[in-house]
């Protein structure tokens, strides 16, 4: 592929009068993680979701692996995909949320076979044999017949990543993936998003895990109010930060965690 797996530019969206992104621009290359930071309301989520097209975008433009997102471009106008169209553009991508919207009757190897069988319609036996190597992975396989119920929260977002894995993404994005997590169970996580950066897998991750981010991330973004404020490498970023703004931000998070 030629230019960056993720190219966002300018990428602009309000909700009613509330402007939340306000020209935004990202790449990614192939293999690369970025770490992306910044206060409570800044957009990160927004970001994210505008990525994969939960949310349409106002301005600005979104290409995932050469596709624009969301949108025919024509003569320089954006014009909306059909639903199905903007369904397997999202397919490419997988996300892992800050809870685990595991499906409750399901077990873990199950929710690994779902989509594979449903939205791929691969065999049963064929996405059992992939689910059953993709909990393994996550050190998962003898826990494949529990419930969600019957697992920490560790262990259920394990079971989320495997199955965002199952559909064979192109891009992982993980929003706050540990953030709900009791501490003790963080380190599991975290590990297993390490070992998938380690595999080349592109991720863009939300994260306040700064020792992730500074050993993991090949570049941090620190947003703020809608814009990225400072983005570069882990040592720059977090390490030696330029603006105000993003010293203020990470010396807060810093307090915050030797004070609870
Ligand atoms: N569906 C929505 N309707 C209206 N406003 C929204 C919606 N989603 C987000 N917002 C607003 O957009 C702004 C950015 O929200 P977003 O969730 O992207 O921030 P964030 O950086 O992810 O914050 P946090 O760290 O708390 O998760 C906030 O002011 C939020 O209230
Ligand atoms: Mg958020």
């Amino acid at each position: 592929m030629i230019g960056p797996l993720v190219h966002a530019v300018n990428v602009t969206k309000s909700f009613h009068h509330n402007q939340v992104l306000k020209g935004i621009d990202l790449d990614v290359d192939e293999g690369r993680v970025v770490c992306l930071l910044g206060p409570s309301g800044s957009g990160k989520t927004t970001f994210l979701r505008c990525i994969n097209q939960l949310e349409t975008i106002d301005g600005g433009r979104i290409w995932v692996d050469g596709d624009l997102m969301g949108y025919a471009d024509r003569d320089g106008k954006l014009y909306r995909l059909p639903d199905k169209q903007i369904a397997a553009q999202r397919r490419e991508i997988g996300m892992v949320f800050q809870r685990f919207n595991l499906f409750p009757h399901m077990t873990a190897i199950e929710n690994v076979a779902e989509a594979p069988v449903q939205v791929k319609g691969e065999s049963k036996k064929a996405a059992r044999q992939r689910a059953l190597e993709l909990l393994e992975r996550v050190g998962l396989a003898d826990r494949c017949a529990a419930y969600p119920a019957q697992l920490s929260g560790g262990q259920q977002q394990r079971v989320a990543i495997a199955r965002a894995l199952a559909m064979q993404p192109k891009l992982m994005l993980f929003d706050e993936p540990t953030s709900a997590l009791d501490p003790e169970l963080v380190g599991e996580v975290l590990s297993v998003m390490r070992e998938l950066a380690s595999e080349g897998m592109t991720m863009i991750v939300v994260t306040h895990e700064m020792s992730f981010a500074r050993e993991v991330a090949d570049t941090v973004v620190f947003m703020d109010g809608g814009v990225v404020v400072e983005a570069g490498a882990p040592a720059d970023v977090i390490g030696n930060p330029q603006h105000q703004r993003t010293k203020t931000f990470l010396s807060r998070l810093r307090s915050e965690h030797e004070h609870p």
